[in-house]
Order: structure tokens, then C-alpha cells, then sequence
């Protein structure tokens, strides 16, 4: 969900209005608003887009100096009016937007409702500022301490925003587990989940911690914690640009950032690599860097594409620096009981840095005594604050909820940690490193060469838009390439498609081929490139349809695929950042044929701060 909120001497509606629109790619299913004016709390929410709330607020008293809004993903309750945020108590005078999960909300439930407490909608938002209410009443005190007092009885994950009538020039905001940042302005504050509806404002913001509490009046910010103790805040200079989260021109955000990936791989390479020079450093990665050379085993814990980019990670790791590396969905790691040394060393990838699964699993690894280091792309995020050291992926902003210029942001850093680690640890040969750097500098090139595929990758799109099923296949490095085309597919143009192993496909997914299937063989030269030939054959003798991504000059698989993409040549273990590319460009054609909404696909969120 996206949490915005303004309180200084505009007028809070434009600004909520267009926070939410830039939050938007959080979570879309219903969209709420509140302003404060003149005393009176006036509240819209609408299911659906921002855009349709926008509607219902037109002719509508929009004033007031005060507002929030949010931007709903569901959890408990279907994406409808009545579960929309704002949330509101039994007198209508307090309002509430939540992001996260209030675990213990169906105990507080009952109580509040044996005290008499009615309640319109199914989510454990209401049941949250019902509690703060009660406490107001009962304890007659003012809406920071009853904020305060609910929290410290609360389980779960939250950041909220709390508007008072009886109060009605101060903000109460709060976070546990969900990011939440406040941007200083000039005689105005703002809040949001992140950055984005800021920076055109100020570039001074301060990230609230866990269990803080921001009360904003009268053109001050107390920072405080649920135990009541008054910190000063920590301001930080952010470095973005507002173009940065803007279109520029292109039809989607998810396009604009394929295109971006020649210049967001740049920066992310940028002081990091000399190749010329021998040059390799990652300067987030000192004090423990040790630690990762020397660890006997390395976890990697991610969700998503992020995971994808992990086992590319497991297969440089292993051939690079020799170290076994083990790759776990953190959802399923954080709940197995799994078995963790002192000194055990885990990475941790998220593009948002701050995903609740992903987080979680830090948490328990840090707790047994493991090294944590943090693969994030956004600055400041919280895994970046909880990790003990790492490295950001400085692809800036991404507002696609499908992933593609974090991804490879991702596999450059990773690229670049697993080399380091080779060297410090000699188990790569002096002249493989320095040519591996070489290769590394030009990867940008690459892709910028690879982007040039985009006429025919559409061409394609437009024979394979109706199909129903397709199949990835890959081996070795493009293996994960293959698992992350399919994801691709499937989040944005809704049509199932399944990656896989190339050579598994005979113990299982074989079944399903036949004259209607598209297959996409990532087959760029590599080791296994004689297997896979093989593999290809086999597809084509039960008459699958054989797209596939081959490496530029390939003269033995046009002769057998219906479809040949042409990359650029580059060593193997690079070459991720290469064959992923027109699978990103396909997805993203074949969805908009599909009239599907590729920024922000049905049911899915960018950051899912809930488990
Ligand atoms: C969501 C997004 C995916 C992303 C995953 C992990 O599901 O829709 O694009 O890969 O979360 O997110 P993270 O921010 O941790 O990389």
C-alpha cells in the first residue's frame, strides 16, 4: 500500500492527490483521501485506480491545509468502498491510514465490540483506530498518547498516518515494519512510504525506525518511540531527481526503464570498476569483507525476481570463488527452522529493501549470528539499514511493479561481489579476472546493442500474443534467465507461462507440447550450448513452437527455430544481463497487445511490506 500525507501552508489536496499517483505502483486496488477543514474532517475513497477516486472528488469540498491518502493493496477484506482507507472510528472524528498488518486486530475485535464499537468493513485498519479511540476516551488523553498507548498493545506490521477533528492541525504518524518517510519542507512537512511523492518538494527527508512516532504541529516534528522517549531526528540530503520517476516520453514506466538499463548498469559499474587499471572495489563492502571471503558457505535470501537474481548469484559464486552458495525464497527460509552458523554469511536481495518476507529472514539470521550483507536498490530502505554491510544497485527509481533495470542492476553488483571475493580468495586465475572486468565494462554496450531487438521482439509479440501456455527454457546461467522471461510473462500479460531447466523439460513439461505451444530456448554459446541444441530438437520433433534467444553469428539453431533473436556475444556468466533483455522487451509487448496494464498489473504490488 502507499501511504501519503501533507500538512503546511498549501492546499493538502493537489499534493496528496498526485503523492498517490506517484505511490500508486504500491498497490492499486482502492484509494482514499481525508482533509481537515476548518475542523471538520471531510473523507473520500473510492475502489479502483486514484484516477477514479479523483472522479468522485470533483465537485466535492476539497479544502484544507491538512490531508492524507492512501492507495490500497488488500489484505484482509476485498478491495471495495467500504474497505478503502481512510478509516474512521465510532464518533467520526479520528481517521486512519495503514500500511501493514495488525496481527492481533480479530482479538481487539471482540473486546471493542463487547465495549459497544461497530464496525463497517472486514479490515484490521478499523479495528486499529477504533482501539485508539477507546483509549482517547477512557484515558482522556491526546492523540499522540492514545496512538502510543494502542501501539504498544498491537502486534504486526504497520506505518499509519492518525488526523484528529478534536485536534485538527496535527499529523500522528507511526511505523513498525513498514517503511514511512517524512520530507521537510519550508513551513511544511510531508509523509509518505517512500520518496517518491517528496523530492519535487524537498530533498530533506527523515526515515522514521521501527516503533517511532512523528507528531507534526504547528510547524514542528517531534520524533518519538512507543516507550516515550523523545529522539532528535536524523535529517538526510536525498539524491534524486524528479525526472527520475517520471515518464520522459515513453508509453510505460516499464519500458522507459528497459531502455534506461545501458545507463543504470553504467552507474551501478560507475567508481566501482576500472577495467584498464585492474580496478574492482565496492566500497559499501569493507569492515566485513573478510567475512564474505572467507565464509565456508553463503546464503542468499530473496523473493521474486530478486530470487532470480540470487541463483544467478549461486551459479558466479560457486564457479568463481568456490564457495557453495545455497538460494532460499525467504518466505519459505524464515519459517523452516533453518540451520545457521555464527559467522554464517547470508545476501540479501530486494530492490525495494523493504520487503516483509526478505526482512524477516535477515532478522532471524542476524539473530543466530550470521553476517548479513544487503543487495538494495533503494537508499536508505530498511533492509539497507538492518544488513551489517552491502551495496547498492544505483539503478534509481523503479516504478514498473514488473521488475527489469533493478534486475540487472542486481547482477551487476553481484557480478562484481562474487569477482572481488575471487580475487581476495585467488580461486580466479589473474588473467580470467582482468578479462572478466574487461568484459563487465562492456556489458552496458551490450545491452544498449540488445535493446536494438525491440522492432523484432515486437513483431514477434504480435504472432505469439494469443497463446495461452509458453515455456522458458535454459541451461546453467540462463537457466534463472529463463525462470525470470517467464515471471515477466506472466505478471504483466496474464498468460501462464513456466521456466524451466532445459533438459527438465523431458520429465515433465514435454507433456504439454504441442503445435500451439511457444517455447523460448535461451541458447546463447555457452558449455551446455550442444545440449541445448539437442533440447531444442526435441521440441521441435513433438512441432513446439521455438522461439529463441541465440548469441549474434549462431548458424546451426536458425536452422531448426521458427524465431532466432540475435544477441550480443559475452562471457557466460555475464550473458544474463544480455538474453534477459528481449524476454523483457516481449513481455512488455505482448501485454500491451493485450491491452493489459503493464505499469501496474492486476493483483500484484512493487513492495510487499506484508508477509
Ligand atoms: C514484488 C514485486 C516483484 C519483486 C518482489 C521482491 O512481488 O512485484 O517485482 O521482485 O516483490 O521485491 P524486492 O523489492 O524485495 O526485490
Amino acid at each position: 500500500c502507499g501511504i501519503v500525507a501533507y500538512i503546511g501552508h498549501r492546499e493538502a489536496y493537489p499534493v496528496v492527490l498526485k503523492g498517490l499517483k506517484r505511490l500508486e505502483y504500491r498497490g492499486y486496488d482502492s484509494a482514499g483521501i481525508a482533509l481537515m477543514h476548518e475542523g471538520n474532517l471531510n473523507i473520500y475513497k473510492q475502489q479502483g485506480k486514484v484516477s477514479e477516486l479523483e472522479q468522485v472528488t470533483q465537485g466535492q469540498n476539497l479544502q484544507g491545509g491538512i490531508g492524507m491518502g492512501h492507495t490500497r493493496w488488500a489484505t484482509h477484506g476485498a478491495p471495495n468502498n467500504v474497505n478503502a482507507h481512510p478509516h474512521t472510528g465510532s464518533n467520526g472524528k479520528l481517521a486512519i491510514i495503514h500500511n501493514g498488518i495488525i496481527e492481533n486486530y480479530s482479538s481487539l475485535k471482540v473486546e471493542l465490540a463487547r465495549k459497544g464499537h461497530q464496525f463497517k468493513s472486514e479490515t484490521d485498519t478499523e479495528v486499529l483506530i477504533h482501539f485508539i479511540e477507546d483509549i482517547q476516551t477512557h484515558e482522556k488523553c491526546s492523540l499522540e498518547e492514545a496512538v502510543r498507548l494502542a501501539l504498544t498493545q498491537v502486534v504486526g506490521a504497520y506505518a499509519i498516518v492518525v488526523m484528529d477533528e478534536k485536534d485538527p492541525s496535527t499529523l500522528v504518524a507511526a511505523r513498525k515494519g513498514s517503511p514511512l518517510v517524512v520530507g521537510i519542507g519550508k513551513g511544511e512537512y510531508f509523509l509518505a512510504s517512500d520518496a517518491t511523492p517528496i523530492i519535487e518538494y524537498t530533498n530533506e527527508v527523515v526515515y522514521l525506525n521501527d516503533f517511532e512516532i512523528a507528531v507534526i504541529r504547528n510547524n514542528t516534528l517531534q520524533i518519538k518511540n512507543t516507550q516515550d522517549e523523545v529522539s532528535n531526528p536524523y535529517i538526510q540530503v536525498l539524491d534524486m531527481e524528479l525526472e527520475a520517476i517520471e515518464k520522459g516520453g515513453f508509453d510505460h514506466f516499464m519500458l522507459k526503464e528497459i531502455f534506461e538499463q545501458p545507463r543504470s548498469i553504467a552507474d551501478c559499474l560507475r567508481g566501482r570498476l576500472k577495467a584498464d587499471e585492474g580496478y574492482l572495489k565496492l566500497g559499501g563492502i569493507r569492515e566485513y569483507a573478510n567475512r564474505l571471503e572467507n565464509a565456508d558457505r553463503i546464503i542468499i535470501v530473496a523473493c521474486g525476481t530478486s530470487w532470480h537474481a540470487g541463483m544467478v548469484a549461486e551459479y558466479l559464486f560457486e564457479e568463481f570463488c568456490r564457495i557453495p552458495v545455497e538460494v532460499e525464497y525467504a518466505s519459505e527460509f524464515r519459517y523452516r527452522n533453518p540451520v545457521i552458523k555464527e559467522g554464517d554469511v547470508v545476501i540479501a536481495i530486494s530492490q525495494s529493501g523493504e520487503t516483509a518476507d526478505t526482512m524477516a529472514a535477515i532478522e532471524l539470521a542476524k539473530s543466530k549470528g550470521a553476517i548479513i550483507f544487503g543487495v538494495c536498490n533503494v537508499v536508505g530502505s530498511s533492509i539497507s539499514r538492518i544488513t551489517h554491510e552491502g551495496a547498492y544497485t544505483h539503478a534509481g527509481p523503479e516504478i514498473g511493479v514488473a521488475s527489469t533495470k533493478a534486475f540487472t542492476a542486481q547482477l551487476t553488483v553481484l557480478a562484481m561481489m562474487a569477482l572481488q571475493v575471487a580475487f581476495k580468495r585467488g580461486t580466479l586465475p589473474l588473467t580470467q579476472y582482468n578479462q572478466m572486468l574487461i568484459e563487465l565494462e562492456t556489458i552496458p554496450s551490450k545491452v544498449e546493442k540488445a535493446l536494438q531487438l525491440n522492432d523484432q521482439v515486437k513483431y514477434i509479440s504480435e504472432l505469439f500474443k494469443d497463446a495461452r501456455n509458453f515455456l522458458y527454457l535454459g541451461r546453467g546461467y540462463n537457466f534463472p534467465v529463463a525462470l525470470e522471461g517467464a515471471l515477466k510473462l506472466k505478471e504483466i500479460s496474464y498468460i501462464h507461462a513456466e521456466g524451466y531447466p532445459a533438459a527438465e523439460m523431458k520429465h515433465g513439461p514435454i507433456a504439454l507440447i504441442d503445435e500451439e505451444m511457444p517455447v523460448v530456448f535461451i541458447a546463447t554459446r555457452d558449455k551446455s550450448y550442444e545440449k541445448i541444441v539437442s533440447n531444442i530438437q526435441e521440441v521441435r520433433a513433438r512441432k513446439g513452437r521455438v522461439i529463441a534467444i541465440v548469441t549474434e553469428g549462431d548458424t546451426v539453431i536458425p536452422e531448426m527455430a521458427e524465431f532466432v533473436i540475435e544477441v550480443p556475444a559475452t562471457h557466460e556468466a555475464l550473458m544474463p544481463l544480455v538474453s534477459v533483455i528481449p524476454l523483457q522487451l516481449l513481455s512488455y509487448h505482448i501485454a500491451v497487445m493485450r491491452g493489459c496494464n503493464v505499469d501496474q498489473p492486476r493483483n500484484l504490488a512493487k513492495s510487499v511490506t506484508v508477509e
